[in-house]
């Protein structure tokens, strides 16, 4: 088997943006051994390099890259909501970064891709190598809705943990016990999900077709936090859905 084949050694690469993503970034390009400037902060110069590659948000995509494009041979950005209308390519790490991993966070994660040009992407593939990422293509078209992916798969699973977090401290199983207590579930629910889909893996009283449980559930959420009711009314929707596609299979 062929190695997968990363950036030369002796390619000097700047990071803009000291914030989530860069500063991990930043660290494990360090450690892959190439020469690394920054992260850069805004206002830092930022010297003359093969690659600047922007992690700032998206809004400040075409402002940072106008400022790179003075020294930077090709310039990239990390964003994978963003089209590459100010950049050469872009390589967007599909994970989540808080700001405090390790730089082998990178290692066996996706990595969308996308370039200019042939050399471009190229370029982007190299880049995912080198952090020991696995790079798919991606194309300007289906950006927001692969991003929209990563964000339910991630922020949004968040938004619903944190209800249960809320739930469970109705009654009375509080703050890191909840977590500790729910972890094994949500674990023992991703592995299935990744293994065999939605549909095969949805068990509970949507699934049973349990409606009293589930009106006792909706009552006990209505008097926890009526904030949650609507929540939990739209998630009960999305997931009759499954279920009939369960008993449809
Ligand atoms: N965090 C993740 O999980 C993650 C995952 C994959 C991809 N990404 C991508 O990475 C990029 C950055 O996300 P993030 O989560 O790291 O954002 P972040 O934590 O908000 O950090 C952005 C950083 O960029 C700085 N900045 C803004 N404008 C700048 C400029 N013109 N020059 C230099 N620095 C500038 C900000 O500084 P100030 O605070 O001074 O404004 C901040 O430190 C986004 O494109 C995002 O889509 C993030």
């Amino acid at each position: 088997m062929t190695s997968p084949v990363t950036l030369a050694p002796e390619t000097t690469i700047a990071i803009i943006g000291a914030g989530r993503l860069g500063g991990v970034l930043a660290t494990a390009l360090r450690a892959s051994g190439l020469t690394v400037y920054g992260p850069l902060r805004r206002g830092d110069a930022i010297p003359a390099v093969d690659v600047a590659l922007l992690c700032v948000p998206d809004s400040a995509i075409p402002e940072a890259a106008a400022s790179a494009r003075r020294t930077a041979t090709r310039i990239g950005h990390a964003s994978g909501a963003t089209p590459l209308d100010d950049v050469d390519f872009s390589i967007h790490p599909l994970q989540t970064f808080t700001g405090t991993e390790s730089p082998d966070i990178f290692h066996g994660i996706g990595a969308a891709i996308a370039g200019r040009t042939p050399a471009d992407k190229n370029l982007a593939e190299r880049l995912a190598h080198t952090l020991g990422a696995l790079p798919f293509e991606l194309d300007d078209a289906h950006r927001a809705g692969y991003h929209a992916a990563a964000s339910f798969a991630s922020n949004f699973v968040l938004t619903v943990l944190d209800a249960a977090e809320q739930l469970a401290a109705s009654a009375g199983i509080r703050g890191g016990e909840a977590r500790d207590l729910l972890a094994p579930l949500l674990s023992r629910t991703v592995d299935n999900w990744q293994s065999r889909g939605a549909t095969a893996s949805l068990t509970g009283p949507i699934a049973r077709g349990d409606e009293v449980t589930i009106a006792r559930q909706r009552a006990a959420v209505d008097e926890a936090d009526p904030a949650l009711t609507s929540l939990f009314d739209e998630l009960a929707t999305a997931t009759r859905a499954i279920a009939c596609q369960k008993a449809a299979a």
